[in-house]
């Protein structure tokens, strides 16, 4: 039976000065951000759809990217080599020759330890599953109750082993000794029906072509990065890339999550929006604090400044063998807090892939430099082979347009949409909305040609809406709640004297500017 989900998910407290998530989950499916995949069937757990705000928010997160990671790469900012930086994009299958796995070692290696649970038939990750046991001593033979990280049974369990031990603190249960005869599993209710850890391998496989056999087993890629590695190659002999230059690749991944959870934040199907960034070893290091603190600049750019975004360095010992460094962008959503979640991964990944490539395929994907070597009679290089190193920001737009949109929920009972969405005009699915103040004496006709104007200019990146219903107040509500920056209203002095009103979403003030300078006035203010 295919697991279903519920949308939205059972409402939890907020600790103090943290967003409801239950609440900004039903804004995404009321205005039509995100809806819950195969809806009418009841959902599908760990897939989610984007309605039309939505898909139009994520389209200009992944252009932003695109602009600034490829087309202009770091705002035209020069690198570390004082020169400026240089990216192109690639597009690359989901589905690629079965070996690319194995050399990237996500056939052998990507995979979490499990726990079954014999009762329920449900499947835990090892490492969130946590166990209330007494808060002073030892539980001697009573049952133990554990529980799955933030979800919603961990109050029922909590209850339950309230009652027998008074107070409780919680414990991974990997610090319990096996066997767990005396645990009772997050959704059971009877003890030692838990199995010991098993490893589950995280990507989905298929059968490609008729034949249904081993031998035809794909994979749905895990991740865009390996499309890039694979044709490495291919870019450096079919463009005039010289290094150190950036591949991009952007697209849906594939993850068989154990516990998606926690709305668009950990799915199964997700977008990712990756570089890797090929330069000599000398240089790598260089290469890997710059990108680090670029993609730092670059996510408060669209709006998510401030205490709620990190960059976390991880330890010596959370590093791969081969890298010098990895770094994440985290952000404190409202399910994570106090705590922060992963919006990107900076890692300095060595020559690990291209090396296992070459390995695996048998195909040099070395780099002639003709830069480098001794310097010949002539004044030229002699030249240097060598393995790239590459430095790797991969980006989720999933959990980018989560963060983007609990960045900018905003409450204040004192407005007549109580709730709305202070969106960076950039990344905003809907540009500006222009009203008529009411139906009639012209003033439909003028806003609509204002509408032709600003749809023409700024249309390519995103909606214009115009609205000439109800009262002003309730239009104005209706795009503060889908995070439109700016409303022009077009009303009795308009006919008179050429100006508009222009309100601002958060700040509500209102000005007049003349209305041939409206374009002008937005286009500025969306930086295009
Ligand atoms: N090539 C490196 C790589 O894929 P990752 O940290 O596993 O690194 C990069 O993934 C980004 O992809 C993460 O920072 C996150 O934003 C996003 N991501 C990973 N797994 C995800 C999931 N199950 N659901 C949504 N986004 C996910």
């Amino acid at each position: 039976m295919t697991e279903s989900q519920s949308f939205p998910a059972p409402a939890t407290a907020s600790a103090p000065g943290v967003k409801p998530m239950d609440a900004i989950m039903a804004l995404c499916k009321r205005r039509g951000f995100v809806f819950q995949a195969s809806d009418i069937y009841g959902g599908i757990n760990g897939f989610w759809d984007y309605g039309p705000l939505g898909a139009q928010l994520k389209k200009n997160l992944r252009d932003a990217w695109w602009q600034d990671m490829i087309m202009n790469p770091c705002w035209g900012r020069k690198g570390p080599n004082g020169e400026r930086v240089r990216c192109v994009p690639l597009e690359t299958c989901i589905i690629q020759h079965p070996r690319t796995w194995e050399a990237s070692g996500h056939v052998s290696g990507f995979n979490d330890p499990m726990v079954d649970c014999k009762e329920t038939k449900g499947r835990y990750r090892y490492d969130h599953v946590m166990v209330y046991v007494p808060a002073g001593g030892e539980a001697g033979d009573k049952p133990v109750f554990a529980y799955v990280g933030d979800q919603p049974s961990e109050s029922k369990q909590k209850k339950k082993a309230e009652k027998t031990f008074g107070a409780v603190r919680s414990v991974p249960l990997s610090s319990i000794p096996q066997p767990w005869a005396r645990v009772i599993g997050p959704d059971a209710e009877k003890p030692g029906t838990l199995t010991e850890p098993r490893m589950f391998n995280l990507m989905f496989d298929t059968i490609s072509g008729a034949i249904r056999d081993e031998a035809n087993k794909v994979y749905l890629r895990p991740e865009t990065a390996q499309g890039v590695f694979l044709h490495f190659k291919n870019v450096v002999d079919s463009t005039r890339v010289k290094l150190p230059f950036g591949i991009g690749n952007t697209g849906r991944s594939f993850r068989n999550e154990v516990t998606p959870r926690n709305f668009t934040f950990r799915s199964r199907e997700f977008e990712q929006a990756e570089l890797e960034f090929f330069c000599h070893p000398d240089e790598s290091l260089d290469w890997y604090r710059f990108w680090r603190d670029f993609r730092m600049e670059w996510w408060k750019s669209i709006g998510l400044a401030g205490e709620n975004l990190i960059l976390r360095e991880h330890d010596k010992d959370e590093l791969s063998h081969y890298s010098q460094g990895t770094s994440d962008v985290e952000y404190r959503f409202p399910f994570t807090a106090p705590g922060f979640g992963e919006l990107e991964g900076i890692a300095h990944r060595g020559c690990y892939d291209l090396t296992q490539h070459q390995t695996h395929s048998k195909v040099k994907l070395d780099y002639f430099d003709t830069t480098r070597g001794e310097t010949l009679p002539n004044g030229g290089k002699k030249g240097e082979r060598y393995i790239p190193h590459c430095i790797e920001p991969a980006a989720g737009l999933d959990r980018g347009a989560l963060a983007l949109i609990c960045e900018a929920y905003t409450v204040d009972a004192s407005r007549p949409s109580p709730e709305f969405l202070k969106l960076h005009p950039r990344v905003a699915p809907i540009k500006a909305a222009v009203f008529p103040l009411v139906d009639k004496d012209g003033m439909p006709e003028v806003a609509e040609r204002l509408a032709d104007d600003l749809f023409a200019r700024f249309g390519r990146h995103g909606f214009i809406e115009t609205d000439p219903k109800q009262s002003i107040g309730k239009r104005y509500a209706r795009m503060d709640e889908a995070g439109c920056p700016f409303c022009f209203t077009v009303d009795g002095d308009t006919l008179k004297d050429q100006t508009v009103t222009v309100r601002d979403r958060d700040t509500g003030s209102q000005q007049r500017i003349a209305i041939d300078k409206v374009p002008g006035f937005l286009g500025e203010r969306l930086g295009s």
